[in-house]
């Protein structure tokens, strides 16, 4: 839109007396606030004002730690996809379920750790390892040396395991419909065998794709298909 034509609408619009929001400002002030810019009818010239904020992607995943697939899942997408996006576009939520004490390790760290930036990590080092259990200690080192390890372990065999392994139990078994395998993804409160297979294939450009707001400097890179990655001699 030329500058002239808000003006001239502004101008037609005192004229004929309609409750316009007056724009009582010179034009080198229309793009210093977003009311200015409304007021002004002059949106469309202020690119540098960012848009209203979009809700993030609601991502849950239901899982088992340490089974093969969901730890492909974790550790190649969801992370990744984590690290690349800034954090206001993706909210992430972890149900480790199965009567495992892997799974219970998770879900103490979690309820220890209360930040998703403090035990994401974490986890996706644990997962990138044979044991989970095992790789804790190691893990909390490298990644959350603040976490107390002793106070995980005493979560884990005492009744504050067992009561967010029940909780997370019923969460997996109160999904509609009903998941029949893991990793299971769920995307905006939806399941379908779609968005599972995009989430799968690459999550990055699913929600790159579903997010609303303005889109990351990440998800440029998701839109046109790379070359194929090669080296040459
Ligand atoms: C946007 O840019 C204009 C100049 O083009 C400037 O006057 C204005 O203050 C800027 N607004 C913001 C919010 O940075
Ligand atoms: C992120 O998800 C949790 C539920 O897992 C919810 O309580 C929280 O409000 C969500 N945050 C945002 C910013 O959407
Ligand atoms: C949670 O995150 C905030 C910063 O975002 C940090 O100050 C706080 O220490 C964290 N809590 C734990 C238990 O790590």
């Amino acid at each position: 839109m030329a500058p002239a034509v808000p003006l001239a609408l502004l101008a037609m619009g005192l004229g004929l007396g309609l409750a316009l929001p007056s724009c009582d400002y010179p034009t080198h002030l229309w793009c210093s606030s977003r009311e200015i810019a409304v007021a002004c009818q002059a949106e469309s010239l202020c690119a540098n004002l960012s848009r209203p904020t979009a809700a993030p992607v609601q991502l849950s995943l239901y899982y088992e730690s340490l089974c093969p697939a969901c730890q492909g899942f974790l550790v190649q997408q969801l992370f990744t996809t984590w690290v690349l996006l800034p954090t206001d576009v993706l909210n992430i939520t972890l149900v480790p379920y199965v009567r495992t004490a892997s799974c219970a390790h998770t879900a103490c760290l979690m309820h220890e750790a209360e930040n998703f930036t403090t035990y994401f990590p974490v986890i996706f080092c644990m997962e990138s390892g044979s044991s989970a259990t095992k790789n804790l200690k190691a893990c909390l080192q490298v990644y959350a040396p603040q976490l107390d390890a002793g106070r995980i372990t005493a979560c884990v065999k005492g009744e504050l395991g067992a009561a967010l392994m029940h909780r997370n139990a019923q969460l997996t078994e109160a999904l509609d419909p009903p998941h029949q395998y893991v990793p299971w993804v769920v995307i905006n409160g939806k399941h379908t065998d779609e968005l599972q297979k995009k989430a799968q294939d690459s999550l990055l450009r699913l929600v790159c794709q579903l997010y609303q707001g303005d889109k990351p400097k990440a998800c440029k890179d998701t839109e046109s298909p790379k070359a194929a990655a090669v080296c040459r001699r």
